[in-house]
């Protein structure tokens, strides 16, 4: 079940080139409001993730797939961190984070913006407190590779809490890379990615009837998670 093909793409080189193209096609037709509007609608499924790892003061928190900020800057709603690190590879969507990052609620955080593969993390070793991610493992293509950088650059002790559609026994095989179908692996496929990783998971807990409330009611474009029935899950785990 692993590594699952988009039926479109020949590996995973085009995964990625297609991933990209398509958020940010979604990322251009967005502007700072268009994003505060997402963080409000998501914001119950960045809630019980982000109560997770708080508080935040004096942390440095790195966001993974930070897209235009709808964890990220939630987060700093609810607990200021020190530094806040957003790594994606869509230009359009930090551009759109930076304006977010701008305004006066957020002057007090030390936003750094980092265009980046999420295979392969432009940061240091053992450099980050806290690691975050909505949303966003199942569109990367090599699962190990991610979660060995989760790995590298969180602290020991460091709370890592990520939270994501999984695959269930009672999806369709088909779907595209790009709305998180193709990339979806199972809860036990990803509790092996972690524990092999060398992080502790010490709880989950299940949005999936959050999530898919949010699409039902239209506050969540993504009417594929209902399609080909999905769970979705947040983990707290942490850095041995
Ligand atoms: C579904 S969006 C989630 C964005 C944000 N976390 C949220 O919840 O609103 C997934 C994000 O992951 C980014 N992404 C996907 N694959 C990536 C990769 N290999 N490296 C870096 N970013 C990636 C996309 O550009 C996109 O912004």
């Amino acid at each position: 079940m692993e590594n699952h093909k988009c039926p479109a793409c020949s590996g995973d080189r085009d995964i990625k080139r297609s991933t990209m193209a398509a958020y940010d096609a979604q990322w251009s037709s967005h502007d700072d409001a268009a994003a505060s509007e997402r963080r409000k609608r998501l914001a119950p499924i960045a809630d019980p993730l982000i109560s997770m790892v708080t508080p935040l003061s004096g942390k440095v928190v790195v966001d993974l797939g930070m897209g235009t900020g709808s964890l990220a800057f939630r987060a700093m709603e609810l607990s200021q961190p020190a530094r806040m690190v957003g790594v994606d590879f869509s230009t359009p969507g930090l551009r759109v984070a930076r304006a977010v990052s701008r305004h006066s609620k957020f002057k007090d955080t030390d936003v750094e913006l980092i265009k980046g593969d999420l295979e392969k993390l432009p940061l240091t070793r053992r450099s980050a407190d806290v690691v975050i991610s909505q949303a966003t493992i199942n569109l990367i293509p090599d699962k190990a590779a991610v979660f060995s950088e989760i790995s590298r650059i969180a602290k020991s002790g460091a709370r890592v809490a990520i939270s994501d559609a999984f695959r269930t026994s009672r999806g369709r095989e088909d779907g595209s890379w790009e709305q998180c179908i193709g990339g979806a692996i199972t809860v036990t496929e990803f509790s092996t990615h972690a524990l092999n990783a060398g992080l502790i998971i010490l709880g989950q807990s299940d949005l999936t009837q959050t999530v898919r409330q949010l699409v039902s009611s239209k506050r969540w474009d993504w009417p594929e998670f209902i399609e080909h029935n999905m769970d979705y899950r947040v983990f707290m785990m942490m850095r041995s």
